[in-house]
């Protein structure tokens, strides 16, 4: 066979598994993933969401024991939401602030437990709201600088708790400046912000709904997430993230995002994060309890595209079990 051609084969750099490993330029390791948890008021509780199978609302005693052994799993980072009962819900999130409030308390229990893992928060009205949206919501609007008041009382109460990272998911004007403001004139400058930058008016995100009953009462949430159909706007939102004082841009979903994960990752020198969010989490779920494909498989090939297209951190539901994954 003299088919110069053929003189090129670029297969000999697949030719067996230790060669192949050589040649890697990706890999996915425990030290790039934070993983969400669900909290719940009371004790002993651990209720799995119908729709995100082997992902639980867990009550503070429960997610102690899991941040527990998941750290023993090399998963060192965890994103705590709270599932609000109806009955504490109000127009203006009050009960985000009061820190006599379950996960406020909780979040101090988890940081004085253990010290060593690094919490993150969310800043957003949505779990706490009875209008079920992210701003205040006022004749019909969502009212982003009055919002901006109420996400400067909620990000305060979280830090005081002592967690690592404020995670704004609103999608409120300013919001990060704003924040950054708040946490330093009141001492608390090792905050860290990880702006939810680009995070986009998504149908990935209803098993999220479904843990925590947060979905929008009326309408929905076009008018502060952004358009699909844009991927310049996602730079603006990044400028501005950076220039108030972000200290990591996240893309959120991920999957149909990749894209925009690259125009961030190559546009600004700030380190980039991508949710692999509930729904993409439950489309592959769905699918390996029907046999249609091999959960784990699709599990790495997921994570592994996230980071080759320029993610340093993921936050999935997928940690635990890649982490465990990891070990057999
Ligand atoms: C709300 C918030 C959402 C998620 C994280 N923070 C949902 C929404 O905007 O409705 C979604 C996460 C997921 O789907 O996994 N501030």
């Amino acid at each position: 066979m003299s088919d110069h051609y053929l003189k090129r084969r670029p297969r000999r750099n697949r030719k067996s598994e230790a060669i192949r490993n050589m040649v890697e330029e990706t890999k996915v390791t425990t030290h790039d993933l934070i993983f969400p948890l669900f909290l719940v008021e009371g004790s002993g509780k651990k209720i799995e969401v119908e729709s995100m199978p082997g992902i639980y609302r867990l009550s503070t005693d429960l997610m102690l024991k899991e941040i527990e052994s998941c750290l023993k799993l090399g998963i060192v980072a965890f994103d705590i939401f709270p599932a609000v009962e109806e009955t504490h819900k109000d127009k203006t999130a009050t009960k985000s602030y009061d820190p006599g409030f379950f996960y406020l308390k909780a979040l101090r229990e988890i940081k004085s437990t253990f010290p060593e893992a690094c919490i993150m928060t969310d800043v957003a009205m949505d779990p706490y709201s009875s209008d079920g949206h992210d701003g205040l919501v006022e004749g019909g609007k969502i009212i982003n600088d009055k919002t901006l008041d109420i996400l400067g009382k909620m990000a305060l109460a979280q830090a005081e708790t002592g967690i690592d990272i404020i995670g704004p998911s609103d999608m409120m004007d300013g919001r990060v400046g704003y924040l950054r403001e708040v946490l330093d004139t009141n001492g608390f400058t090792d905050v860290s912000i990880m702006s939810y930058t680009a995070k986009y008016a998504s149908g990935f995100y209803n098993p999220f709904r479904d843990a925590l009953d947060s979905a929008p009462k009326f309408g929905d949430k076009k008018t502060y997430q952004m358009n699909p159909a844009n991927s310049r706007e996602a730079l603006i939102e990044a400028t501005l993230d950076m220039e108030e004082g972000a200290d990591f841009i996240m893309i959120k979903p991920a999957l149909s995002y990749l894209d925009i994960i690259k125009l961030l990752k190559d546009a600004l020198p700030l380190p980039v994060a991508a949710y692999n969010v509930s729904g993409e989490y439950s489309m592959v779920k769905a699918a390996h309890h029907r046999g249609w494909l091999d959960g784990e498989r699709v599990m790495n090939e997921i994570l592994l595209s996230i980071k080759r297209a320029g993610a340093d951190v993921i936050l999935t539901y997928f940690a635990k079990e890649f982490a465990s994954a990891r070990l057999r």
